[in-house]
């Protein structure tokens, strides 16, 4: 199979993408922020694709977890730069915290997107991969290798959200320990429970000194997870 190289040139080429995933190709973006058009670009992919094998019903709950994937993998990236610009070692953990500290209520949109252009220019990038057959789907989002700190976050995040089965009983749990505290992880979870996706099927790793944040989504019975026949089972 090929890949559809669709980076910034053709990235609006929608026929392109239409004619792809009717070919069975795989789809490859290259993004550095999500920008409005690259938003709608990942939408219409899942649009798409789910229309292709009649599951369009996810549509809003797959594109709300990419586009939360997608912010935090160009969060990271853009973090990445900032640690570079500022000469911090982002896998120290005393510089970590310190450029955490600084950047703490700084990252706005506006920042990031500064950022995420750095992170360009430093050849940094957000790659956003769609698999796609009869029997499921899979999204991979790759990009600049996870620190420590982070790795503890996503953990304690995914926990979290595998123990609540709606956003409000989280909310009202963790109200405290939340404040100014992400719940993009605990969304994404939740929003796949609620469409009955097994949770586990979301998972974010280190893969080829990259993180890797990958959704599967099976359309029918026969799916089989990359992890295997038991994707909540006990192996890693
Ligand atoms: N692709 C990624 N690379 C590095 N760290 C990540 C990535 N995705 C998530 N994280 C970490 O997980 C934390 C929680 O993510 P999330 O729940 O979306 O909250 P938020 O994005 O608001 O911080 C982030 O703050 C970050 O530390
Ligand atoms: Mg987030």
């Amino acid at each position: 199979m090929e890949d559809l190289i669709a980076s910034y040139e053709n990235v609006k080429n929608r026929e392109l993408i239409v004619d792809a995933v009717n070919k069975d190709q795989r789809l490859l973006f290259v993004t550095h922020t999500l920008t409005e058009s690259m938003e709608r670009q990942l939408d219409f992919v899942i649009a798409v694709i789910l229309k292709r094998y009649g599951h369009e019903h996810l549509q809003s709950t797959l594109y709300s977890c990419l586009k939360e994937i997608v912010v935090n993998a160009t969060k990271a990236n853009a973090k990445e730069a900032y640690f570079r610009e500022q000469n911090l070692d982002i896998s120290n953990e005393d510089d970590y915290r310190r450029g955490m500290a600084d950047l703490k209520g700084a990252m706005t949109e506006e920042w990031i997107e500064e950022y995420g252009t750095r992170a360009r220019d430093m050849g940094l990038d957000v790659t956003v991969r769609y698999y796609h057959n009869g029997d499921g789907m899979r999204i991979e989002v790759f990009s600049t290798q996870m620190k420590a700190a982070e790795d503890r976050r996503i953990r304690e995040k995914l926990s979290q959200g595998m123990q609540y089965d709606d956003l409000v009983a989280f909310y009202m749990a963790n109200a405290d320990q939340t404040e100014g505290e992400g719940i993009g992880l605990v969304m994404i979870l939740l929003l796949l429970k609620a469409e009955h996706i097994n949770p586990h099927l979301f998972r974010i790793g280190v893969v080829d000194g990259q993180t890797l944040s990958r959704l599967e989504v099976p359309f029918n019975g026969q799916f089989v997870s990359v992890r295997g026949a038991d994707p909540a089972g006990y192996r890693r």
